[in-house]
């Protein structure tokens, strides 16, 4: 029996229960962010199992160039082998299983391994060991390469993996969220490009709290990040950006637009992006329908489950001296714990924008959404409580549960729209908490899931 196949401890199937029974009701078990044996489960049953995403392929651009990368908690090595080809191999020597890579990227044919030697080219295969005459002759080499995850694919540039042989194509795991990832990172025909290397820091946090707010918790603005106005770093007052749509794209996959109900109002355009620049966009890889959301979209925030990110918006970093342009960010909340969060934080720029557009996008992102930028460590502050509640005694005793009511059947304004010309389900007015309550159910399926099967991810 493998562990993913192993019962749910009393404790998990508690508070997946809780779950189950709270979500219908707009109500969470705090202790989801916090437990720790439901934490030991996730790394198997979310993070075995999901499509993840690794790296952007501009990374690994040339022969030879590999970056270390997470799954859960465990190192891969992203590499791009001799003939071009992309691979995603488990850093563990099939000899007694030492760390075979000891940098973060760079470029090399070949990883030896430090212990004893075994040395693998880039595509994984083991191509020799000291004296291996004397040593291992007449042993098969092709059956002792590194481990691969079991499937790897790339989407508009971005590489996923997943170590699950038995999951869906990439394509139907993200289900109706590929039209919405198509819209903006399709936008222009030749795509995009990661802009210097990305940012990483710790912090305290549970994954889900990135998940959850990159979802499309929009509310959080005017307070939180209420100081984005009084230095002019976004254009767009606080109570118009909260309208727009939230989107549940897929089960599980969510994500929120700021748009005026007109479409016809002036800007920002193109999540921000130099109304020159978006007309010299080829537009041809969308449809006329995902071109009109993206003229129109002012903000673009989703999630892919499980933890990656998506954020475009115009911003500046000094609001007295520059307007806001277009910032594109991609983020992933990698695990290392019940209470604590890696922040992986990449900027990207579309490839066909001039070198002085994408320094002016790089800038505008590092000042803002970034490790020393103005607005990060807002975000960082209120989830580190959050874990905090989560692993709380109090919490557990008293099934303190959190309040997603917004938006639900008479609470506040938000309504389902009947017209959206995309797939999935769509609500008017991002006063909404339906776009994060679609992330904790699909959660609770795949929490639920025996391994082979798969929950169905349309809505
Ligand atoms: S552990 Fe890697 S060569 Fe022995
Ligand atoms: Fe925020």
């Amino acid at each position: 029996m493998t562990t993913a196949e192993r019962p749910l401890s009393a404790t998990v199937d508690r508070l997946l229960t809780q779950l189950e029974e709270g979500l219908p009701e707009g109500e969470v078990p705090a202790s989801i962010f916090g437990n720790s044996e439901l934490y030991d489960a996730e790394l198997r049953k979310i993070f075995g199992r999901c499509w993840v995403f690794l790296a952007h392929e501009s990374e690994v651009a040339a022969h030879g160039d590999y970056t270390v990368r997470k799954i859960g908690e465990d190192n891969f090595i992203v590499s791009r082998d001799e003939e071009g080809e992309i691979h995603v191999l488990f850093d563990a020597c099939r000899h007694r299983g030492v760390q075979v890579c000891r940098s973060d990227s760079g470029n090399s044919s070949h990883f030896r391994c430090p212990y004893h030697g075994w040395t693998y080219s880039s595509d994984g295969a083991l191509v020799g060991a000291p004296l291996w005459k004397n040593a291992f002759g007449g042993m098969d080499k092709s059956k002792n390469g590194l481990t691969k995850a079991a499937q790897v694919r790339s989407f508009h540039g971005l590489i996923f993996a997943t170590l699950d042989p038995s999951a869906p194509p990439l394509e139907e795991y993200l289900g109706g969220m590929a039209w919405y990832l198509d819209l903006i990172f399709g936008l222009d025909k030749d795509g995009l490009e990661i802009l210097g290397a990305p940012q990483r820091f710790v912090v305290d946090a549970n994954w889900k709290s990135g998940s959850d707010n990159f979802s499309g918790d929009d509310y959080h603005l005017g307070t939180l990040h209420r100081s984005v106005w009084s230095i002019g770093a976004f254009p767009v007052p606080f109570s118009e950006n909260m309208m727009g749509y939230h989107v549940q794209a897929a089960k599980g996959h969510s994500l929120s637009f700021s748009m005026a109900e007109d479409a016809n109002e002036p800007g920002p355009n193109f999540f921000g992006f130099p109304e020159d620049l978006a007309e010299q966009f080829d537009t041809s890889r969308i449809s006329e329908e995902q071109l009109e959301i993206a003229r129109r979209a002012r903000v673009f925030v989703g999630n892919v489950f499980p933890n990656f990110s998506i954020l475009a918006l115009p911003m500046s970093e000094d609001g007295a001296n520059h307007a806001p342009t277009g910032v594109l960010t991609i983020r992933t909340w990698q695990p290392k714990g019940p209470g604590q969060i890696e922040i992986w934080n990449w900027f990207l720029a579309y490839k066909n924008m001039t070198a002085e557009q994408k320094d002016r996008a790089y800038r505008a992102g590092l000042g803002t959404f970034s490790v020393g930028g103005s607005f990060e460590m807002d975000d960082t502050e209120p989830w580190i409580t959050v874990a905090r509640t989560g692993s709380s005694v109090a919490a557990e005793v008293l099934d303190f549960s959190l309040n997603y009511q917004m938006g639900m059947p008479g609470v506040g304004i938000a309504s389902k729209v009947d017209d959206w010309p995309g797939p999935g389900i769509a609500y008017w007015t991002r006063y909404e908490e339906g776009v994060q309550r679609n992330l904790y159910q699909y959660y609770a399926e795949m929490m639920r899931a025996k391994p082979g099967e798969w929950p169905e991810n349309t809505l």
